[in-house]
């Protein structure tokens, strides 16, 4: 975990925005690095593992975007999963740019856009939002097809 934490502060300096340093503080004395997600990864430290398999991903398909809004996208778009809704509202995407906002980390109409609305359904046209849903659906169906190949695996073997 300690690799991982190193190599996603590492990504937010070299994107030098403003206010990467209140981000950076607010990852660590969160839950960003040790709790999971909800639906897949769902082991400890899943979180910022998916979102950092979520920017390789988006970073090798990059298609002409931004690198530093694939870094902000990629690496923020779960922030929410880090408070509840009682305090934030419902969303997680929504959660995340709200902690963003409060952080006083400036993001770009698109950026704000794809992490509001990586979740659930989104009327207007987006790429940069396309393109990290699908990022995100890539890494959760990796985890899937991994756990339950392991998962069959292990059956195989436990039997007596
Ligand atoms: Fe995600």
């Amino acid at each position: 975990m300690k690799d991982i934490k190193e190599r996603i502060f590492g990504i937010i300096r070299s994107i030098s925005r403003p206010e990467a340093e209140a981000v950076i503080s607010y990852l660590s004395k969160s839950n960003y690095f040790t709790r999971g997600c909800w639906s897949h990864h769902k082991e400890r430290g899943g979180l910022a593992r998916h979102s950092l398999e979520v920017y390789e991903h988006m970073l090798s398909h990059a298609a002409g975007f931004p690198s530093d809004s694939i870094a902000v996208i990629a690496l923020f778009h779960d922030l929410g999963k880090t408070v509840h809704r009682s305090e934030y509202g419902p969303g997680h995407g929504h959660r995340s740019v709200a902690i963003l906002d409060e952080l006083g980390f400036p993001l770009t109409r698109e950026e704000r856009t794809a992490i509001g609305h990586h979740h659930g359904f989104f009327k207007g046209d987006c790429p940069i939002r396309s393109f990290l849903k699908s990022a995100d659906c890539t890494s959760a169906r990796n985890w899937s097809e991994a756990r339950h190949r392991g998962h069959g695996h292990h059956s195989m073997h436990s039997r007596p």
